[in-house]
């Protein structure tokens, strides 16, 4: 399958980098087509394996991951173009750290999250978010931490959170040890207000 990795740090070379020992074809994007470590992971990494901008990767890619900072993370999807996410499973695997009165924190966090702001720009792609709960070299090698630890999808897209739950099988992470935890919190009553949920 076509990968697009949007984001040239530790992340989505890690992510890029198992995808392409898997056997998929990976373009890593940045915000420039030459960025330095994108251009060196694409030598390094081998066949299938190269860099572009965000909109070139996300055009290539049949599978989009959001591997930048959560707090710019609509800004490289915006440069992505929605042209190239529409129909497409977007993985979210991003955190929005922000220091705010000298300490590290998510913000957004609680009313809203980062995968919710992305479905909401981005109404036509199929967002599901997964991995951020783990350290990069985890996401791609659970057996890394022993013991029976669980990493969640949630999603508005049962058919995307069900090919990202295939993606995680694939990187190691056997269906038990998923936690799908549904549909993300937009739709859900207790945020949104509505009734939706209720009995
Ligand atoms: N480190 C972990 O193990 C871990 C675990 C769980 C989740 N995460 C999350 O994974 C994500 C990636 O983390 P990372 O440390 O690999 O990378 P990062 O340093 O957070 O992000 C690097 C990427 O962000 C892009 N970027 C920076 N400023 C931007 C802006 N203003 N507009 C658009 N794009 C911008 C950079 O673009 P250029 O390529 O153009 O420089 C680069 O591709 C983060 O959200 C992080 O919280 C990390």
């Amino acid at each position: 399958m076509r990968y697009a990795v949007l984001g040239t740090g530790m992340v989505g070379r890690t992510l890029g980098g198992r995808l392409i020992e898997l056997g998929h074809e990976v373009r890593l994007g940045s915000r420039t087509s030459d960025n330095p470590a994108a251009v060196e992971w694409a030598a390094a990494a081998g066949a299938g394996a190269d860099a572009g901008t965000f909109a070139e990767a996300a055009a290539f890619g049949e599978v989009v991951v959001n591997a930048v900072g959560g707090r710019v993370a609509l800004a490289a999807l915006e440069a992505a173009g929605a042209e190239n996410l529409g129909g497409k499973v977007l993985v979210d695997v991003s955190n929005p750290l922000a220091f705010e009165e000298g300490e590290l924190r998510l913000s957004p966090v609680e009313s809203d999250s980062v995968g919710e702001q992305i479905q909401r720009a981005f109404p036509h792609a199929r967002v599901v978010k997964t991995l951020n709960t783990v350290n990069c070299l985890v996401m791609v090698d659970p057996a890394r931490v022993p013991g029976e630890h669980q990493v969640f999808v949630c999603g508005e897209d049962a058919g995307a959170r069900e090919q990202v739950v295939a993606l995680l099988g694939e990187f190691g992470w056997p269906a038990r040890r998923v936690l799908d935890l549904g549909v993300s919190g937009r739709h859900a009553p207790w945020r949104c207000g509505c009734r939706c949920g209720s009995a």
